[in-house]
């Protein structure tokens, strides 16, 4: 394979923000909170966090290690240990396509938003006129596009730029400030007055609630929240040097990334109850429900600007590391010029998104039989693709890897890693047989659904 010269994070911060960076975006933003409301609420959250903690923070802990190991990005890291994984490299770029696609759909959402903060259109609480702005929005083609393109746009201005520079270092004030801004909205929203039963609802799980459509969401909203399952934290583990303590990295990252999910939960969903709005909304209901709490707060503009721009910074963050895995794959195993494998891959991201915006149009007909392109996308990529992504991380690491080797490798930095026995328990035989059940349904239904 070509040799190149790997630049390393200029810090241990630097690798925590790009990643957190990448961990941090719409997923919880946007899609945690509607997908509580659509998931019935607390047994939602409830499965959700014991995903996380039973399988993502391991899958993280032997993402972050198999990329300082190899100190390859995901396709060499697979390949340079067993020749017959390299197929999960591509694996990982076809998830790339499939998640750009229609997460720029929604990027380009929120830049609207952004414009629309700006010229005072969101400033109202009456909620038949903001569900309008968004129905109105949904309903034009052109509005839908433009920013869709926007958005891809800056994703690949950043991308060609390089990996290290600019993200490291606006990082470290966008995201804190966005962590901020966060709460401030959290605190509005449980202050508002019948905002009870949206706590209830967020806090209190009915375990009546739990189907197998519910577990398959939340263990994909895990995999997608946290970046897992195509790669992006190997790559940019492959970036950490040998000296780094690994085990706090890696958690770390998912803490700071469910407390993310967390807060921006209880920035909406309380508010939705308070305000007369509809939990199980969909994917309109940060866009529907948060200008409103924005008008109910002193200078509610100015928050709302700033939320709508720190948003679309977590947004790229994200996106960037999406679009990176697709063009490393051809700039490393390919030999194709940086700059120009950006601009196509790029081109063919947003192509193929079209379909998936203009899904949502009503009416469009651009659909895959029972689904819309859009939730086919994010079905295919969040239920299907990152979850079989992380089910064959977990085989690689505990079986290929073997999990001792990765114990070893996780150690060589003088830590002591005391729950190695439950990590390698979780790893060989929890994780793998836990994802392997909901993948086995995701298939089922994404087939049937396809079919229909
Ligand atoms: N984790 C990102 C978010 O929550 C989305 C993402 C998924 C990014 C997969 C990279 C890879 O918005």
């Amino acid at each position: 394979m070509k040799q190149i010269v790997r630049d390393k994070w200029s810090s241990k911060a630097g690798f925590v923000l790009a990643a957190a960076g990448s961990a941090v975006g719409l997923g919880n933003i946007w899609k945690f909170p509607y997908s509580v409301g659509v998931n019935g609420g607390g047994a939602y959250v409830a499965l959700y966090l014991l995903f996380l903690v039973i399988i993502g923070m391991p899958l993280m802990l032997a993402a972050i290690t198999l990329g300082r190991k190899t100190q390859l990005s995901v396709f060499g890291a697979y390949k340079s240990i067993d020749k017959r994984w390299s197929f999960v490299g591509a694996l990982a770029v076809i998830c790339g396509f499939v998640i750009l696609a229609f997460y720029s759909a929604v990027g380009g959402w929120v830049l609207y938003y952004f414009k629309n903060a700006v010229t005072g259109r969101l400033n109202t609480t009456d909620p038949t006129v903001l569900a309008g702005i968004f129905t109105d929005m949904m309903n034009s083609p052109k509005i839908l596009i433009f920013y869709q393109l926007i958005f891809m746009l800056m994703t690949i201005m950043i991308v060609i730029k390089g990996i290290k520079k600019g993200i490291e270092s606006s990082s470290k004030i966008m995201m804190p400030a966005l962590f901020i801004l966060l709460i401030i909205i959290a605190i509005r929203s449980v202050t508002l007055k019948g905002s009870m039963e949206g706590i209830k609802f967020l806090l209190v799980p009915d375990f009546s609630k739990i189907t197998m459509d519910v577990a398959k969401n939340a263990m994909g909203q895990v995999f997608f929240s946290l970046s897992i399952g195509m790669g992006v934290m190997i790559t940019y583990g492959s970036y950490l040097g040998k000296e780094e303590n690994l085990l706090s990295t890696a958690v770390s990252i998912p803490i700071l990334d469910t407390l993310a999910a967390l807060i921006a939960g209880f920035a909406t969903i309380p508010a939705v109850f308070a305000l007369g709005f509809e939990a199980g909304e969909g994917p309109g209901l940060m866009f529907i429900t948060l200008p409103a709490v924005f008008a109910s707060m002193p200078m509610g503009q100015l928050f709302c600007i700033a939320f709508f721009l720190l948003v679309i910074f977590a947004a790229l963050t994200s996106s960037m590391s999406m679009l990176e895995i697709c063009v490393s794959y051809f700039v490393d195993e390919r030999n194709k010029d940086r700059k120009k494998a950006t601009l196509t891959i790029g081109a063919l991201i947003f192509l193929l998104g079209i379909p998936a915006s203009l899904s949502l149009v009503e009416g469009s007909g651009f659909r895959l039989g029972s689904l819309t392109f859009f939730d086919a996308y994010d079905k295919l990529s969040a239920n299907i693709l990152l979850t079989t992504g992380a089910f064959l991380l977990s085989i690689f690491v505990a079986w290929v890897v073997t999990t001792k080797e990765a114990v070893k490798e996780i150690e060589s930095s003088g830590v002591e890693f005391k729950l190695a026995n439950v990590w390698s328990f979780l790893l060989k035989y929890i994780v793998p047989v836990g994802v392997f059940i909901i993948l086995v349904n995701s298939y089922k239904d994404f087939i049937v659904s396809i079919l229909q």
